[in-house]
């Protein structure tokens, strides 16, 4: 059977009842927490593993913790998927769906009756978001061969490293062993919800995404001198909180001047934390994405001027530890218009969308497998228990994930 005849027909309740499945691991109701490789991560991956089993799948876990469901024989083979973990409090759409919607768009094409011509693997990439070991795009970045030196040492808050994290899961601890050879994947297809609001206002359900934003993580240690709160006069503090604060407000001032370059510090710590002394020292995040490459560099050597600055005003030391930097992604124009024409056979004319989020499928590009994600509609923001999507929506992205599936294997 060729691709033209296949008439895969997605299921929404079916969609509808695995969303709310996945979203009852490691949820309370209300919010999803299922951090890169946890308990419940791992959880997910068993609950959609076996859905993939059940179709005929041949399913593994790989060495970083990625979940592989393999249809067909041997070949270069067509990736659908997304990821599984959460932020702390996060939605249930979020990546989550995108694995869904690939699981469902397999569904229908075998349904179909559709012979993989080429193998189609199903994948959810572990730890995608780096909420955990602060390292984003973690088990698309082991598979595709772009892990930064020393990744398995990164440690949680607890100091549970990667490696043994992925010890405690029965593996080696060695997640660079998941890198799939060369020639391994011949494409890469991502479906995320929007998690922005652009297109409800053009009152579209789905969109297809052109580039993916360059983004630069850092971490920024300031360092001054911790001092009695009552004995030390304000003109005698070396006081690193408020040195980070102003540090903090220059990060802001500056990704405001800047036309679609954004900045976000989200996470600050404080020693040695006690109301009654001078903080010694403070250490923040560092988030800074842009569309365009020149503003995201300019706006980079702006901010480590700006803390040099500051420290210096304050007589404080401050160390800027990059922790990744991933350059701005155009992707794939082939990919791109077989979901242009995707959309446009179930009835969308979906427009071209830039990413500001991050995502797997930078690493697929960057790694040269060509990769293209579709966006579909969603509200409420994203990374809280607010992001939502309509299965309606969804089960069309499925549908139009099937039809590029479809045509790309069968
Ligand atoms: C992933 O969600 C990111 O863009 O940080
Ligand atoms: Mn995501
Ligand atoms: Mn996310």
């Amino acid at each position: 059977m060729s691709a033209a005849d296949v008439r895969p027909v997605v299921d929404p309740a079916r969609l509808g009842k695995r969303i709310a499945e996945l979203a009852a691991i490691g949820g309370n109701g209300r919010a999803v927490t299922r951090l890169g490789l946890s308990v419940e991560e791992q959880a997910a991956r068993d609950l959609v593993g076996g859905w993939l089993g059940a179709l005929g799948a041949s399913v593994r876990r790989d060495a970083a913790g990625n979940l592989i469901a393999r249809f067909g024989g041997d070949g270069p083979a067509v990736l659908a998927g997304s990821h599984l973990d959460s932020v702390l409090d996060g939605g249930r759409f979020d990546g989550a769906l995108g694995v869904l919607c690939a699981v469902e768009a397999a569904e229908s094409l075998r349904a179909a009756g559709a012979r993989f011509r080429r193998p189609v693997e199903i994948v959810a990439w572990a730890d995608e978001e780096g909420a955990r070991f602060g390292l984003g795009l973690y088990g698309s970045g082991a598979a595709f061969g772009r892990l930064p030196a020393g990744a398995a040492e990164r440690r949680d808050a607890l100091g549970v490293s990667i490696a043994e994290a992925l010890r405690a899961l029965g593996e080696r601890g060695e997640p660079e062993a998941a890198r799939l050879p060369a020639g391994a994947a011949a494409a890469y297809l991502e479906l995320h919800i929007e998690q922005g609001p652009r297109l409800e206002r053009a009152g579209v359900a789905l969109g297809v995404v052109s580039d993916i934003v360059g983004i630069f993580h850092a971490r920024v240690t300031v360092e001054g001198r911790a001092d009695h709160a009552g004995t030390t006069a304000m003109d005698a503090r070396r006081d690193a909180l408020a040195g980070a604060a102003a540090m903090l407000l220059a990060v802001e001032a500056l990704a405001r001047s800047r036309e679609g370059v954004v900045a976000t510090v989200g996470e600050l710590a404080v020693r040695p934390g006690a109301k009654n002394v001078v903080p010694g020292a403070a250490t923040f995040s560092l988030d800074v994405r842009a569309g365009d490459a020149a503003a995201l560099e300019a706006t980079i050597r702006e901010i480590r001027a700006a803390v040099r600055r500051v420290g210096d005003e304050r007589g404080l030391r401050s160390t800027v530890d990059v922790l990744s930097s991933v350059p701005v992604t155009p992707l794939d124009q082939a990919l791109r218009d077989l979901f242009m024409r995707a959309a446009a056979a179930e009835g969308v004319a979906a427009p071209v969308l830039v990413s500001g989020a991050g995502h797997d499928a930078m690493n697929a590009q960057l790694a040269g497998v060509p990769a293209a994600m579709l966006f579909v509609r969603s509200t409420g923001g994203s990374h809280t228990p607010r992001e939502h999507c309509d299965t309606a929506d969804a089960a069309l992205g499925a549908a139009v994930l099937a039809r590029a599936l479809g045509e790309l294997a069968c």
